[in-house]
């Protein structure tokens, strides 16, 4: 049954202000008045099976510090769309300009480090990891990619490295071969295959908490992320990450997101590609 609003269960704009306000403190994420739907259509199932229809009992919880449902709450929010290769044209930069570049300059050290901040379910790090693994010459080098996001569900299944077949469709013929189709049981799904899968290290991390790593990075690509963020917020994101990155260490950030008045510890390359200044 729906009430007044079309709503099945009364959502009231204290009770979305009281969310609002611990997902915007625990994620940096800025709902507006607009995503009032948004939440309710992400909450109502869980509403409806864990509270009795009662959002005022799913908010104290939240507030009350129940982890369990706290999860549930961030990984509701989050949105977590992404591709294989999203922003090829990040990519074609990667392969032409710094791989090359990386190999002169760490031809010393043989290692390369990038982070991918914000990385869903995986397509991102795993893309990078492509791009290196094409580079026949830096088969021996010591290569980490450290992928992190907030949400616990894309994590794990990023570490699965599997995926619904359907998600290779754009993809160039070349890079098909880093995937095992499945069989049997498994027909529609395809697996990335250990070379690919064994480069990257998933962990989950809230940008906005302390970080354990101390890099430093080449490269760190964080993407489509910050976009709900309040720009106080993304300053102190962005100028942490120049901290953790070498100099003149590379930064991609999402098609729709800029640093312009934002953060001046970087230079813009264009295409949304950053370069540290020191
Ligand atoms: C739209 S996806 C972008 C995925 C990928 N970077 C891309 O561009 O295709 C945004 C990701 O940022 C994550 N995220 C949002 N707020 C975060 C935070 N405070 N800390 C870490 N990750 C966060 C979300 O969980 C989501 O998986």
């Amino acid at each position: 049954m729906t009430g007044v609003l079309g709503r099945e269960f009364t959502f009231s704009d204290r009770q979305f202000k009281r969310l609002r306000a611990f997902v915007a403190e625990q994620t940096g994420i800025a709902l507006s008045e607009a995503k009032k739907d948004m939440v309710y259509g992400r909450l109502s199932k869980r509403i409806r099976s864990h509270f009795g229809g009662n959002f005022q009992a799913f908010c104290d919880a939240i507030e009350n510090g129940d982890a369990q449902e706290q999860d549930f709450l961030i990984n509701a929010i989050t949105t977590n769309l992404t591709a294989f290769f999203r922003e090829a044209h990040h990519f074609d930069y990667l392969r032409q300009r710094l791989i090359p570049d990386l190999m002169r300059r760490n031809a010393d050290s043989r290692k390369i480090r990038i982070w991918s901040a914000g990385c869903s379910t995986g397509e991102e790090p795993y893309s990078i990891a492509m791009c290196l693994a094409a580079q026949q010459q830096l088969a021996d080098w010591d290569i980490k990619i450290l992928a992190t996001d907030l949400d616990a569900n894309v994590i794990e299944h990023a570490e699965a490295g599997i995926y619904s077949e359907e998600r290779l469709s754009k993809l160039p013929e070349k890079e098909l071969q880093w995937f095992k189709r499945g069989r049997g049981a498994n027909t529609g799904l395809v697996r990335l295959k250990p070379e690919i899968r064994n480069r990257v290290s998933f962990k989950r991390l809230n940008l906005l908490h302390d970080w354990p790593m101390h890099g430093p990075f080449d490269l760190i690509f964080c993407r489509n992320v910050v976009i709900y963020f309040d720009k106080t917020t993304q300053t102190q994101l962005f100028e942490r990450f120049a901290d953790l990155l070498v100099a003149d260490g590379h930064l991609f950030i999402g098609h729709s997101e800029t640093l312009y008045k934002v953060t001046d510890r970087f230079t813009s390359l264009g295409n949304t590609i950053y370069r540290r200044l020191n």
